[in-house]
Formats: C-alpha cells, sequence, structure tokens
C-alpha cells in the first residue's frame, strides 16, 4: 500500500487557488464556496490550514452574502443553501463565526422550511433532503435549530426512509449513499438516530464494497473515491465501520493519488479534482490514517473545529 502524499496533496490544493483561469477553476466559478469549503477543510485536515491568507479568504466569503441572508457561490451569483453551509463551516474553521450576521444567516434558512417540515435549496423552491442536512448543520453549527420546526423537519426525513433502510432525495426515491449521509447526519445532530434501522442499513452500506476496496454509491454502480465519505461517515455515526474491509479502503483511496503532482482522484488514474482530494482525505481520516486530524462524521468539520463550537464557549 502506498503512502499518503501529505505534502503535495497541500501543495495541489494551495496551487488550484491561484490558477484561477484555468478549466477546473472556470467550470468552478459558480461554486466557488462548495471548492473553497472543501480545499479548506483538506488543509485543515492535513495541518496546513495556516498556509492561507486568512483575511482574504473572509473577506471573499462576505462579499459573498446577500441581503436576504443568503450566500452565494461566488460573488455576483444567487445565494443558496448549498453555498449558506459552505460559507458557515468556512468561518467555523477559522474560528470566526463572529464576523456573520447570525440572525440574517438562520431567518433566511428558516424561511426555505416547507409545512411538510422539508427545505427548498433557494426561492426557485426545489426539495431534496440535501437541503434539510445543510439547514440542520448550519442552524446546529450557528446554536439556533430552534429557528425550524425540528419535528416536523425530522418526520419529512423518515417519509424519505426506503425498505433497504436507506434514503433518497425525496419520498419514494431510490436509496442513494449521498442522501444517505444528509440524512443520517441530520438525524444524528438532532439526536434523532431512533429512526434508523442501524442493522438493515449498515448491511445496505457495507454491500457497497467492490473487488477493489472501492465504495459505490448504488447497487451496480462503479467506486468511486466521494463515497469513501458518504458510505464510510454513515457507518461511522452507527458505529458499523468494522463491516467492511477498512485496509482494503484505505489502499483504494491511496491508489487514487496522483503521486507526481498531488491530488486524488474519483478512481485510479483518472484526473484529479479538489472535491475527491477533500473526500479521500477525509474518508482516511475516517480510517484513522496517521498524521491527519480526525473529522466530524456529522458536521464534515475537523473534530477540533467542532469541539470548540459545542464545548469550549
Ligand atoms: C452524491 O452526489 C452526493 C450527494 C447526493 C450528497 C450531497 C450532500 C451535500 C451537498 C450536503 C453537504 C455535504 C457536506 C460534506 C458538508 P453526485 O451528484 O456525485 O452523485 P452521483 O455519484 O450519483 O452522480
Ligand atoms: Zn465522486
Amino acid at each position: 500500500m502506498g503512502e499518503l502524499e501529505i505534502e503535495k496533496h497541500a501543495q495541489y490544493i494551495l496551487s488550484v487557488e491561484k490558477r484561477k483561469d484555468e478549466f477546473e477553476s472556470l467550470v468552478m466559478e459558480h461554486l466557488r464556496m462548495n471548492g473553497a469549503y472543501w480545499g479548506l477543510t483538506t488543509l485543515d485536515l492535513l495541518g496546513k490550514l495556516g498556509d492561507v491568507d486568512q483575511e482574504a479568504i473572509i473577506s471573499w466569503v462576505l462579499k459573498c452574502q446577500h441581503e436576504c441572508g443568503g450566500f452565494a457561490g461566488n460573488i455576483g451569483h444567487d445565494p443558496h443553501i448549498l453555498y449558506t453551509l459552505s460559507a458557515v463551516q468556512i468561518l467555523a474553521l477559522f474560528d470566526r463565526l463572529d464576523v456573520v450576521d447570525i440572525e440574517k444567516v438562520t431567518d433566511y434558512i428558516a424561511g426555505l422550511q416547507q409545512d411538510d417540515g422539508s427545505f427548498s435549496g433557494d426561492i426557485w423552491g426545489e426539495i431534496d433532503t440535501r437541503f434539510s442536512y445543510c439547514a440542520i448543520c448550519c442552524l446546529s453549527l450557528l446554536h439556533r435549530l430552534d429557528k425550524i420546526n425540528v419535528g416536523k423537519a425530522v418526520e419529512y426525513i423518515v417519509s424519505c426512509k426506503n425498505f433497504d433502510g436507506g434514503f433518497g432525495c425525496t419520498p419514494g426515491a431510490e436509496s442513494h449513499a449521498g442522501q444517505v449521509f444528509c440524512c443520517v447526519g441530520a438525524l444524528a445532530i438532532v439526536g434523532a438516530m431512533n429512526h434508523i434501522n442501524k442493522d438493515l442499513l449498515g448491511w445496505w452500506l457495507c454491500e457497497r464494497q467492490v473487488q477493489s476496496g472501492g465504495l459505490n454509491g448504488r447497487p451496480e454502480k462503479l467506486p468511486d473515491v466521494c463515497y469513501s465519505w458518504w458510505v464510510l461517515s454513515s457507518l461511522t455515526m452507527m458505529d458499523r465501520v468494522h463491516w467492511i474491509d477498512k485496509d482494503k479502503l484505505a489502499s483504494f483511496i491511496l491508489d487514487c493519488q496522483d503521486k507526481d503532482n498531488g491530488g486524488i482522484s474519483d478512481r485510479p488514474d483518472d484526473a484529479v479534482d479538489v472535491f475527491h482530494t477533500f473526500f479521500g482525505v477525509a474518508g482516511l481520516s475516517l480510517l484513522e490514517y496517521p498524521g491527519l486530524k480526525a473529522i466530524d462524521p456529522a458536521y464534515a468539520l475537523p473534530v477540533p473545529v467542532v469541539n470548540r463550537i459545542f464545548f469550549s464557549k
């Protein structure tokens, strides 16, 4: 099994930010807030967050906030709950949640809750359990879960549960490991894990491991490094990580590294990107790979950041 190229991955993340006019950066322009969260969290897990210009990043994040309280993916773009969570997570990484108008952000999120407890992602009204997670995670980080109807939010998530124990994006939609993370994460944050059948869902999740050691997101799909996160974080929250072969998964992730230029891809020999670099490193962190900070499986932030928010103030 190869080793994790900590220095090279940190250099890769820092270099993507400097090459803003290149293709990967251009296709990422409208979701730069997500990219910044993936990149910065990776750097923190690698112990390299000190290498970035914190003040410049915070000032850019604040420029992405709209009058309604929500954050956009970049300056001049529309606000969305996905970017709002990333913005709050970035400020949390830097221990600077004090710079944000908490009342305004939390009003924006609360305004997206529907009568059935679900959340839309923005004013256009698309509903998805991803947005339930974003709302619950963000409000919890800001200590303002009281602003929504948590009981109804839980009821809606439970209505998306399937016969296989998994969850989809809306009621009746197929189970998908990404949505499983969102639903298990949201239920874990509000202390409602009693709604999960851990043996049934744990079985479905551990069946996501294929021959190569990698994990897929649904039956019959190819393995993909990002599912190391969606599946493993869910198994961790359910105390079922020992149901998969951890060594084989770690080797699969390490085989997806670009050992020359840094970065991690979805599958061995594919092109690397920041998204899969984050989820690869985050997966290895859950597997307790040496030299990495621990990551919280529900908040998707380094454990010291989560501890600072909930235990030291
Ligand atoms: C798969 O996406 C992943 C999901 C559906 C979950 C996405 C979750 C969020 C956006 C919540 C925020 C996440 C974190 C970590 C804080 P895909 O489109 O790649 O699925 P595919 O593999 O089926 O194409
Ligand atoms: Zn992927």
